[in-house]
C-alpha cells in the first residue's frame, strides 16, 4: 500500500509515546493505535487527567488531549492493532542484556524479536515494518528471517527508522526534526515501501530533511550519532578535570572552543556526567559489535567514552566525601535532581544513581527533592543498581545495599526546602530549572555550617552563593 491510512506502535514508552501522538497530530487522516501489554501504562495514557500520562514531555499533554479519541489510540490489544494496520513501528525497549552472551555489553533484542514473532502469527496481508527501537547494525535482517518464518504467502517490508528526539524537548524534536532518517532496500518494492513512509512524514517534515538511505547505514546512524553526542559530554568532562586541578574554568574553555564552527558550541556543557537509557545502552552496543566483527581498536576507543563517564560520576562522589571531611556516614546530603536530565520524569542511568550509591556505601543519608520524581522510582532505581551493576572500569569498593537500608537511608521529599533543611551539604544533580530561583539565603540558614554545595550542573549563581557563605564546589572550576 503507498497510502498508509492505519498505523500501529508497538510499545508505548518514552519513544513510542511522543512520536505516534506527533504523527497523529499531524495526520489527522491517519488513525494511529499505539500498543503495550503493560496495562498500567496504557491506563495512564488514557488517563482523562492529562497530567498523570506516563511520560512528562513539555507539550506532550495538549498533543494527546487533540488527537486522543479522534485519531490516536492506546490499547493492550496488540493482535487487533497488528491484524488492522498497514504500517507496524516497534518503539519497545533494547535494554543492554543483563546475563548471558554479552552480558553488559550487547543489546537485550527479546523483545524485538517477540514483537516480530507475533506479527508473524498474527498478519494475514502485507505489512510494512518500521524499526523505530535503536537497534544493532542488520537487526533487520534477523527481523525478517522471523516474519518469513511462517509461509503464509505475505509480504513483508522491513524499514529502519531510528528516533533522534532528545527526551525534555520530545514534541519540540519531532515537530522541527534536523532530519527524519529512512533506510530500507534497494529493490522495487523496499522503494515502495520508503516512500509510504516519506508520504507519512512529509506531512510537516520539509522534503529535503527526509533522507533515505541503505538498511544498515540507516542502523548504523543511530548508534554513531549516540556515540558522538556522548563522546563531546566525556570529552569536555575529561578536560574538566584537568581544569579543577589547574585553576581553568571548564565553561570558559568549552566558550572558547565552541566558537569555533567547525567545533561548535552544543553539547559542550560539562556536568556530573550523562546519564539516561540510551548513550551507555547505545555505545556498549556498538562496542560489542566492534568485537564482533573483530576490530577491537575500534571497539576500545568507543568503550572509552563509557568509562571516562563512569569516572566523572566517581570523581563527583568522591569530590563530597573528601570535602566532607572523608567521611558523610549520618550525614544528611541533600540531592536537588533526580531525574537524568530537566524536563523529565525519566530517571533510568541517572548520574544521581551512581551517585547516591557511592555515598550510600558510607552510610549517608540522603534526602531528594525532584519536581518529577517519585520516592517509590527513586527507592526502586537504587534497588535495581544492587542486583545490574556493570563491571565499571573504575569501580569503588561496592558491597550491596539492602533494600531495607536504601528505605532507610534514602528520604524524598516533596517541598525542596524541607529537603535542604539541616543539610550538611547539597549537590545539584539535574539542571531543573527552577533550582536557579531558590532563596538561597533561606536555604543558607536552615543548613548545618560549614554550608557546603556540590553543583554537579553548573547551574547556581557562584558569586551570590560565594557572597552568602556557602562552600561551593563546581564542575571543573579550580
Ligand atoms: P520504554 O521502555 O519507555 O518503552 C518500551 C515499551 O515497550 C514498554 O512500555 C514495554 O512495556 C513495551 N513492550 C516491550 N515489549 C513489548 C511487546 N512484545 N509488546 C508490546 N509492548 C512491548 O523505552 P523507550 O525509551 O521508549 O525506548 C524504546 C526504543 O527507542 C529503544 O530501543 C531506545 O533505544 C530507542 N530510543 C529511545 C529514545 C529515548 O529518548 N528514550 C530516543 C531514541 C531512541
Amino acid at each position: 500500500p503507498s497510502k498508509i491510512t492505519k498505523i500501529a506502535c508497538i510499545g508505548a514508552g518514552y519513544v513510542g509515546g511522543p512520536t505516534m501522538s506527533v504523527i497523529a497530530q499531524q495526520c489527522p487522516h491517519i488513525q494511529v493505535t499505539v500498543v503495550d501489554l503493560n496495562v498500567q501504562r496504557i491506563a495512564a495514557w488514557n488517563d482523562p487527567d492529562l497530567s498523570k500520562l506516563p511520560v512528562y514531555e513539555p507539550g506532550l499533554d495538549e498533543v494527546v488531549g487533540e488527537a486522543r479519541g479522534r485519531n490516536l489510540f492506546f490499547s493492550t490489544d496488540v493482535d487487533k492493532a497488528i491484524h488492522e494496520a498497514q504500517m507496524i513501528f516497534m518503539a519497545v525497549n533494547t535494554p543492554t542484556k543483563t546475563f548471558g552472551v554479552g552480558r553488559g555489553m550487547a543489546a537485550d533484542l527479546k523483545y524485538v524479536e517477540l514483537c516480530a514473532r507475533q506479527i508473524a502469527r498474527v498478519a494475514d496481508e502485507d505489512k510494512i515494518i518500521v524499526e523505530k527501537s535503536t537497534l544493532p547494525v542488520r537487526t533487520a535482517e534477523s527481523i525478517k528471517t522471523i516474519l518469513e518464518s511462517e509461509t503464509k504467502g505475505i509480504k513483508f517490508k522491513v524499514l529502519s527508522n531510528p528516533e533522534f528526539l532528545a527526551e525534555g524537548t520530545a514534541i519540540e524534536d519531532l515537530y522541527k526534526s534536523d532530519r527524519v532518517l529512512i533506510g530500507g532496500d534497494e529493490d522495487e518494492d523496499g522503494q515502495i515501501a520508503i516512500q509510504a513512509l516519506v508520504d507519512v512524514y512529509a506531512n510537516w517534515i520539509p522534503r529535503e530533511k527526509i533522507i533515505t538511505t541503505r538498511l544498515w547505514s540507516s542502523e548504523l546512524s543511530k548508534l554513531t550519532a549516540n556515540a558522538f553526542l556522548a563522546q563531546r559530554i566525556s570529552s569536555i568532562n575529561s578536560i574538566s578535570a584537568l581544569c579543577e586541578q589547574t585553576g581553568a574554568d571548564v565553561d570558559e574553555v568549552a566558550r572558547a572552543i565552541g566558537m569555533d564552527t567547525r567545533i561548535g558550541s552544543k553539547f559542550l556543557k560539562s556536568s556530573v556526567g550523562f546519564g539516561g537509557s540510551c548513550f551507555q545502552k547505545d555505545i556498549l552496543n556498538l562496542v560489542y559489535l566492534c568485537h564482533h566483527f573483530n576490530l577491537p581498536e575500534v571497539a576500545n576507543y568507543w568503550e572509552q567514552v563509557v568509562i571516562l563517564n563512569d569516572y566523572q560520576k566517581h570523581r563527583f562522589a568522591k569530590r563530597i566525601i573528601d570535602k566532607l571531611f572523608n567521611t558523610v556516614s549520618g550525614k544528611k546530603i541533600t540531592f536537588l535532581g533526580w531525574a537524568f536530565k530537566k524536563d523529565t520524569n525519566d530517571t533510568r542511568e541517572s548520574a544521581a544513581i551512581y551517585v547516591a550509591d557511592e555515598l550510600l556505601q558510607d552510610r549517608a543519608e540522603i534526602h531528594i527533592f525532584d519536581p518529577k520524581v517519585s520516592e517509590e522510582q527513586v527507592h526502586s532505581d537504587l534497588v535495581y543498581l544492587q542486583k545490574h551493576r556493570r563491571s565499571q572500569a573504575t569501580a569503588y569498593e561496592y558491597e550491596e545495599i539492602t533494600s531495607e537500608e536504601i528505605k532507610k537511608l534514602v528520604v524524598v521529599h516533596t517541598d525542596p526546602y524541607s529537603a535542604m533543611e539541616k543539610a550538611h551539604a547539597i549537590a545539584v544533580l539535574t539542571e531543573w530549572d527552577e533550582f536557579k530561583t531558590y532563596d538561597w539565603q533561606k536555604v543558607y540558614d536552615t543548613m548545618l555550617k560549614p554550608a557546603f554545595v556540590f553543583d554537579g550542573r553548573n547551574i547556581l549563581d557562584r558569586t551570590k552563593l560565594t557572597e552568602i557563605g556557602f562552600n561551593l564546589h563546581s564542575i571543573g572550576k579550580g
